[in-house]
Parts: structure tokens; sequence; C-alpha cells
């Protein structure tokens, strides 16, 4: 099935907007300072740019704590501030997705106020509210992502409310239809203005066993050591009761209403494939874009990747399109977890694979994690396990060599620090050079755009690559008429020959430009260590 929508050709770009520019001389990041910096995500490429929250916000989880739907924090400007953005963004060719927090709000948020004041409060049952259990502790075991038990007693009315994040991130309840239509009706703001789509933080949360039983303990519970404390439960009441399907099935009716292709991404944590793939719905009717994580969270091992892309391949239901991701605002930059070398590699294998590839800002540039100092933490989830802060990841981009880097005024105080080496690790140096992973991410995006096999072409994993290697085509069509790609990646430290058989062939890119242009024979093909190919051959 040929791609025929944008979101399906298109590069998607995550900005974190507390740390893309500042306009306002705070030294965190604002919609005005994103709108600045519009140009070079056309320079670079991408097609969309997802923001994460920016509505009002008390900020204990950094905007994904909202009080306000319906208007933009003050930290990050207005909502004039927002339409021009989003004017200036379209009048680019770029389209804006917004993030979506469905779950939770804020507990300074009017609903919640209103909801805890009294246990007649006609907002009470949008939250999810329990009696205490007969020894007066919580109604369940369940604990939050972020650490604890999920449950907070509210002493005034003697109930306890879920919080499946934060204290201050009260649970929304969606059996409840009031809940429901006051979501949609926020889902409508947006569109109405004009978004092209939502990103859903954590979709699978917004269902969970009506009966609220107890969680069993996780078999295996090294297997999520990355979750930290929550790795020690198996989440089977928590989140992801298959009710999600009828919900997500009416969000999606509610976005194809609007005119314009408007696009719906899901934040999506399943380690069973199959669950995953659920969430593109029996008839493609759910969400457009279940992300993809298997990549981000990959041990990164050529025979690890290459069953996660096989495996993706297999399990898309008929119709569906793939999607891949290999950073965000919640995990260590790809620099810091794969070193410098094979970041390359990744962003080479992004941009290649078949399916939407979603980057996030500063990864383009190879930016490490920011180190920091105690005192120089601000993550929630930092605070209380500090081996899941999230800061690190969070850094300013540094746009020049300049003090502050561009990102701020050179007398402000970045709310972070930034990354080390932002010196030369930044956009002005890196746009100079072409064998810089900037030149190369903006190359290969062109690349994808404009060469049939890569927008679309199918996806074959090629058999009898030596071990450490992990090689693919992609072929426009069955017939060969058309050129297909090769494409060849070295995930060691050591070159490792192959031998494809695909003939003679043109190095169109890779992760050594000067091989660029090159002749090679796909029989006798060396690849050098921690290389990426991607080689024109016959169809
Ligand atoms: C998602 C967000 C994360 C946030 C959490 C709670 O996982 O990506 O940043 O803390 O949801 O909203």
């Amino acid at each position: 099935m040929r791609p025929t929508r944008w979101w399906q050709t298109g590069v998607v770009y995550q900005v974190y907007p507390r740390s893309f520019g500042d306009s306002n001389g705070d030294g965190v990041g604002d919609l005005e300072g994103i709108r600045r910096h519009l140009d070079y995500l056309v320079w670079l490429g991408v097609d969309a740019i997802w923001i994460s929250p920016f509505y009002r916000s008390p900020m204990k989880d950094f905007g994904y704590d909202v009080s306000d739907h319906t208007d933009v924090d003050p930290l990050f400007g207005d909502l004039a501030a927002f339409n021009r953005l989003l004017a200036d963004a379209h009048a680019r060719g770029l389209r804006v997705i917004v993030d979506f927090v469905p779950n939770h709000t804020s507990d300074q948020h009017a609903w919640f106020i209103e909801s805890r004041s009294s246990r007649d409060s006609p907002k009470r049952g949008w939250y999810v509210w329990r009696d205490p259990k007969p020894d007066g502790g919580p109604p369940s075991n369940w604990i939050s992502v972020f650490g604890g038990s999920a449950w907070a007693l509210d002493g005034s009315t003697g109930q306890y409310y879920l919080h499946s994040f934060l204290a201050e991130q009260p649970d929304l309840d969606w059996r409840n239809p009031d809940v429901k239509h006051a979501m949609f009706d926020v889902l409508r703001f947006w569109l109405d203005r004009g978004v092209d789509g939502f990103r859903i933080d954590v979709a699978q949360f917004i269902a969970k066993d009506p009966l609220y039983r107890d969680n069993p303990p996780h078999p295996e519970p090294e297997r999520l050591a990355h979750m930290g404390a929550w790795s020690r439960q198996l989440h089977l009441y928590d989140h992801g009761h298959p009710d999600l399907h009828g919900i997500y099935r009416e969000f999606r009716a509610l976005l194809d209403a609007y005119p314009g292709d408007r696009v719906s991404i899901g934040e999506l944590h399943d380690e069973q494939i199959e669950v995953w793939a659920g969430f593109y719905g029996h008839n493609l009717d759910e969400i457009h874009i279940p992300f993809n994580f298997h990549l981000l969270f990959a041990t990164w091992d050529a025979a690890r990747i290459r069953t996660i892309v096989d495996g993706i391949e297999a399990a898309l239901p008929v119709g569906a399109w793939p999607n891949w991701v290999l950073g965000n605002h919640d995990q260590r930059r790809i620099a810091s977890r794969l070193g410098q070398a094979q970041a390359r590699v990744a962003m080479l294998l992004l941009l290649t694979l078949r399916g939407t590839p979603t980057l996030y800002y500063g990864d383009e540039l190879g930016l490490p994690d920011a180190e920091l100092r105690p005192d120089q933490v601000r993550d929630p989830w930092g605070l209380v396990e500090p081996t899941q802060g999230r800061d690190p990841g969070r850094s300013p981009m540094p746009w020049d060599g300049t003090a502050n880097a561009g990102f701020c005024a050179p007398d402000v105080e970045p709310w972070l620090p930034f990354a080390p080496g932002h010196d030369r690790r930044n956009v002005a140096a890196q746009l100079e050079e072409s064998a810089s992973l900037l030149s190369m991410t903006r190359r290969l995006i062109r690349l994808r755009r404009e060469h049939p096999a890569l927008a679309e072409g199918v996806h074959r994993t090629i058999d009898g690559s030596p071990s450490g290697t992990f090689c693919f085509l992609r072929s426009p069509d069955g017939d060969g008429t058309h050129p297909a790609v090769l494409v060849a990646l070295n995930l060691t430290a050591e070159s490792r020959p192959i031998e494809l058989h695909h003939g003679s062939g043109r190095v169109l890119d890779g992760t050594h430009p000067e091989r660029i242009g090159a002749a090679v024979d796909t029989a006798a093909l060396e690849l050098r260590p921690d290389e990426g190919l991607v080689v024109e051959v016959a169809g």
C-alpha cells in the first residue's frame, strides 16, 4: 500500500518548548522562541513539529500537569503567540502537532479543586475517588510511575484519589461521560485553531480495571529496569484496559470529521508487539501513529535490531504504516546511550527504515546528556529516583558558539545547563561541515523524500550478513524497474566484509560522507567500523 498522507511521507520533529529558544530573557524557552527558529526546521527539511505541553500549569511535571487546557502558560507566551507560531509554521509548510494530556490534570485545575471540595461535588466523579481499605490503607496496591503509592488520601473528605504520576497529577475518570465530553471539547478548541494533530500522552492509562484489583508482582522485574520502582509490579490492572479502544475510535472519528488530514500520535509503552499493533484499530480506525519505542529501548546489537524491525513489520495490521523513534524528552540522549559513532548509524537507520521517523530536537547534533550537579536537578522523577532523572536529555538547544549558545541572552541563566561540548556541537558549527551529523541528517531527510525506494519502498531484511551488521533493501516496486536502496549498517567498531550480491551500486549517502557518489560492488563491500551506507542498486 503506497503512503499518500503527509504524516506517512513526512518527518516529525519534537520540540521541548522549555529548551528550544528563549525570547523573553527568563532562561526558559517559549513559543516565540520556537517561532524564531522555524526557518531552521524548514532548512532541516522536517514536515511537522510536535510541541510538548505549553498550557497553563504549575509546572510540577513541566507542563504535563495541566491546570487550563485552553490557555497558554505565561512562561511560554499567550494564545496570540501560539496563533503567530501556527500561522508562521503553516506559511512555511510546516505542520504543528500539540500534546494532549488526557489521563490527568494538575491538582490546581478548576475541575479538581471542585472535585475535591466535597463528596457531593458535581465534579466528584470526574476523578477517581475511592474509600480507604478497612485498615485505612489505599484502595489498591497500585504504584505511581514516579514512585510510591498511586493513591493520595484527601484528609478533608476522607477518600483517596488516584494519581498514576505525581500526587499533583490526579487521574481523570474517563468512564464518566462528562469527562470525555469535556476533554473532547479541548480537542475541538485546538482543532478549530488549526493544529494538525495531537500527540496523546500516556495513551494507555485512560482505561483501568473497573474493579481496581491489585497488581501481582512482576516475575522478571529486571525486564523493565529502565522504569525504576514501577518495574516491580505486573501492571495488569492500573492501565491498558481494552475499553481504551472504544475511546480511541471516538477520538479518531472526531479528528476525521475535520478537514485537512489531522493526525493522532499515541504514546504507547507495551513490550508486547501485538498489544501495540492493536492501537491502529481493527479497521485502522484508532491511532494513526502509535509510537513505536522498540528501538529506543533496544540493546544496540545488530541481531536485536533485526528482530525488532522484522517483528514490527510482521505485526503491522494490513495497510498500517510503521513509525520509529530514537529519542524523546523522557529518555537519555541517543549519543550518550550509544556513543557518537553509533548515534550516526542510528540516525541513518531511523531515516531509512520504512515508516514515519520522529526526531528529538538536538539529536541531529548528536547532543549528549547534560551533566548536572545535584542542585541543578529539576525533574520531579529525578528528585524522587535520581537514576530516573530526565533533565540530562532536556538541555537547551545550542544554536551557535556564543555565550549561552544563542538559546538565551548571554547574561541569563538557562533553566538547565547545556550539554557538554556545545561550544563546538551546535547548529552554526555543524551546518558548515558536510561530515557533521547535522549535515548528514539533513541530506538523509531530503533523500528519503526524493528517492521513491526510501519514500515508499517495501522493506526486506537481507539474510546472511556477518554478525554485528544489519542490512535491508527498500524496493519501490516488485518488478525491478526502479532502483532499490540497500542499507548496510555496521553496529560494531570493527570493519566487516559483506557479500550481498545485489550487483554494483552507487553510494547515495552514509555516515562517512567521503564515500558519497562512489561506485561499489555489493558482492564485496567492506563496511568500515561504525559505518552505515545507503547504496542505490538495481531493483
Ligand atoms: C508522559 C510524558 C512524560 C510525563 C508523563 C506524565 O510519559 O512523556 O514527560 O511526565 O507522561 O504526564
